[in-house]
């Protein structure tokens, strides 16, 4: 389908079914889940709770990613631009489907807020996008760096048995800097102040809710 022939009304449309396939779904991966080949380790109570309160915190930066993305291209000017951020919110859906997967295995749920995560995400993404596409770029930039930054977090914190989580957060590190250089090499401007401070502080809240609810 050529998306110039889409009317504003059939783009809205593909949001609602992408908001609801993201926060109400179960996505597939198009990949093999990274976790596959790895043991699943017993692991005592209180490193189970504390693994799936991360997993939590990662599928929800998930659910964001795919929000944000989405809201950005929602309102991109240039077709280009919007191809970029529908791709890279595609292979979100991975990270997404494995995150999941992994909650599942920990007898865990995802957080009870996704619909407001979403929503929230979603109408930044949208305000960013309003700026233009340099700065659409510019915020995929910074929203991969923070993710990568607390992936690398995760990877020091969970535990030591719990390989499979290991596994999963170990591509999808790899995943966001490969996101964010592209992003950089597609002409992205980098962000003034206070901006990155303030999705930092957005991002902190969410962890510290995501990983109990
Ligand atoms: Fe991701
Ligand atoms: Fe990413």
């Amino acid at each position: 389908m050529n998306a110039r022939a889409l009317s504003p009304f059939d783009r809205l449309l593909i949001d609602a079914q992408n908001a609801l396939d993201t926060v109400f779904g179960a996505p597939l991966a198009q990949r093999a889940n990274p976790s596959a080949d790895e043991p699943d380790v017993v692991l005592d109570e209180g490193e189970r709770r504390h693994a799936a309160g991360l997993m939590r915190i990662n599928h929800v930066g998930e659910v964001c990613a795919q929000a944000l993305y989405v809201g950005q291209a929602a309102v991109a000017r240039d077709e280009a631009t919007r191809a970029h951020l529908l791709a890279a919110a595609q292979e979100e859906t991975d990270h997404l489907a494995w995150c999941a997967q992994r909650l599942d295995e920990l007898d865990s749920r995802p957080s009870l807020l996704n619909p407001l995560w979403y929503a929230g995400s979603y109408a930044i993404g949208a305000l960013a996008g309003l700026r233009g596409d340099g700065w659409n770029l510019g915020f995929v930039v910074e929203t991969e760096r923070q993710v990568e930054a607390h992936l690398d977090e995760h990877l020091q914190t969970l535990p030591n048995a719990d390989v499979r989580s290991r596994a999963i957060l170990e591509v999808m590190k790899a995943d966001e800097a490969r996101h964010a250089n592209h992003a950089q090499a597609q002409g992205a401007r980098v962000l003034p102040q206070p901006v990155p401070t303030l999705m930092a502080m957005a991002s902190n809240l969410m962890k510290t809710v995501a990983y109990r609810i």
